[in-house]
């Protein structure tokens, strides 16, 4: 599908919007819900595609679990937007014999809250067929390590971009600590032999990832004694929170993080917030938009190990609003406000970017647009995402008239804020299967002389679905096409 974007004629303004829930925060809801002992209750899910293969997954493995919407899984169907008034098809996995129940709907269920009956530590069963993660990192690794720690027999695969995506880097910590994992050359398919008990361990990862980190965390769970991973840089920290609402021992000293197993998991109630990752495009569409644009959106997850794209705005010298919530839960929410100004050209590197490792593409664009040069560095890790971020975003935003040095772990961008702070447009670019990407040229256009044309812009599903419906809602020319 294409998404056909007009520059922003007049100002862009939402107040009271919310963004999908946080997806990161999202899969763990689910997978740690679904290890607890008893039932969890969770508010608020992202309403994506990654979440529902882990939902899908999850219900392969005996769990039940229902979605407010009606439909706890599907088999990625190929857009919830595109066309938009063709409802998608939900077809239910086939689950392990014997599994207990779905939960019974509840009559107040949100479309995207969802009830989990956890089966505990030791109630998951093995799947009857494949497990397919779609375009999901997070499901994939996050499920490896619970296998390995429950010792069951499951293969998991990808979709084209996630087949080409490391695993090694799950699959090594996780044979340290005993299990048994077969990469395919490194990447998925990935399969865990079941009857390998885990070891308690210490693990110290080469690389700064919240996906490994909390994969080895699962695992830890399920083994006697404490497990430690140490990590270069600290990752984000959903599970070590979430695991401490659910009464487990965590510890956390500097960059490294130890859990005690086995532990006993209680249930839980949670309302998720919503996805700074995805607030930033509607900020970003704020900040480059005709002057007098303004969004300001409600119940945004700021949890510090996640909000560099905050503190990145701040090198641009922008001025954004943030009101804290109050704290009802273990994420710290608030309420962002950001509008039209001009951006000066920034250095974002090292810690920084690894707590806006997701928003580096909409940085990227934020640069093309402010005044003077912005470089990136410190962002190597962007090469393994759903796509090569780096080489997709530099190839991008050439296209689209800016001027961008591709580095072998950042840019170099020149901003084109001293030449009428708008970049040419008038360009074709693709999404090469990246949700990130596609949300991120999109913005880019918004603030273009030109039209431009998005090829496969149903990928934003993944994270944001009805991205498109929104932006048109907020005034923005906008045409899809097959
Ligand atoms: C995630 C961690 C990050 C991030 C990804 C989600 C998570 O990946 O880029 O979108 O939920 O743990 P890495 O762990 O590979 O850095």
């Amino acid at each position: 599908m294409r998404a056909r974007i007009s520059p922003l004629r007049d100002p862009l303004r939402a107040a009271g919007e919310r963004v999908p829930g946080d997806k990161s925060i999202s899969h763990r809801a689910l997978l740690f819900a679904a290890l607890a002992e008893g039932e969890s209750r969770i508010a608020g899910l992202a309403a994506g595609n990654d979440v529902r293969s882990t939902a899908r997954c999850l219900a392969q493995l005996g769990v039940p679990l229902l979605r407010g919407d009606g439909t706890p899984w599907q088999p990625q169907p190929r857009s919830l937007e595109f066309p938009e008034d063709e409802e998608p098809t939900f077809v239910p996995p086939e689950r392990p014999l014997g599994s207990a129940s779905l939960p019974l709907r509840d009559a107040d269920m949100g479309h995207d809250d969802a009830i989990v009956l956890g089966q505990g530590l030791s109630g998951l069963r093995e799947p009857p067929g494949v497990l397919d993660c779609g375009n999901s990192g997070t499901t994939l690794r996050l499920l490896t390590g619970i296998l390995a720690g429950a010792g069951l027999e499951a293969t998991l695969s990808g979709d084209a971009s996630l087949s080409g995506r490391p695993m090694e880097r799950v699959a090594a910590p996780l044979r340290q600590l005993g299990a048994v994992v077969e990469t395919s050359s490194g990447r998925p398919p990935l399969t865990v032999r079941r009857g390998h008990p885990l070891r308690a361990g210490a693990i110290a990862s080469e690389v700064a990832s919240a996906q490994v980190k909390s994969a080895v965390l699962l695992a830890g769970l399920f083994a006697e004694g404490e497990t430690r991973f140490t990590e270069p840089a600290r990752s984000r920290d959903h599970s070590e929170r979430m695991l401490r609402l659910m009464g487990a021992e965590v510890l956390q000293r500097g960059n490294t993080v130890a859990v005690r197993g086995r532990a006993a998991l209680r249930g839980f109630a949670f309302d998720v917030p919503g996805d700074l990752s995805s607030a930033a495009f509607l900020l970003a569409a704020a900040l480059v938009g005709p002057e007098g644009s303004s969004v300001a959106l409600e119940h945004v997850g700021v949890n510090p190990t996640r909000t560099g794209f905050l503190d990145a705005l701040s090198m641009f010298v922008v001025h954004l609003k943030l009101e804290l919530g109050s704290e009802t839960g273990p994420e710290p929410v608030a309420r962002l406000t950001a509008s039209a100004q001009k951006l000066r050209g920034a250095q974002l590197d090292g810690e920084l970017v690894l707590r806006a490792i997701d928003e580096v593409p909409i940085l990227a664009v934020l640069g093309a647009l402010a005044e003077g040069e912005t470089v990136i560095r410190g962002a190597g890790e962007l090469r393994v995402k759903e796509s090569d971020r780096l080489a997709q975003m530099a190839q991008g935003l050439r296209a689209m008239g800016a001027r961008v040095k591709e580095l072998p772990d950042g840019l170099r961008i020149s901003g084109a804020g001293g030449r009428g702070g708008r970049l040419e447009g008038g360009a074709q670019v693709d999404a090469a299967h990246d949700h990130r990407i596609a949300l991120a040229f999109s913005v880019a256009a918004l603030a273009a002389q030109k039209p431009c044309t998005i090829s496969g812009a149903e990928w934003a599903d993944v994270s944001f679905p009805g991205f498109y419906r929104l932006l048109r809602r907020l005034g923005a020319e906008v045409e899809i096409s097959s």
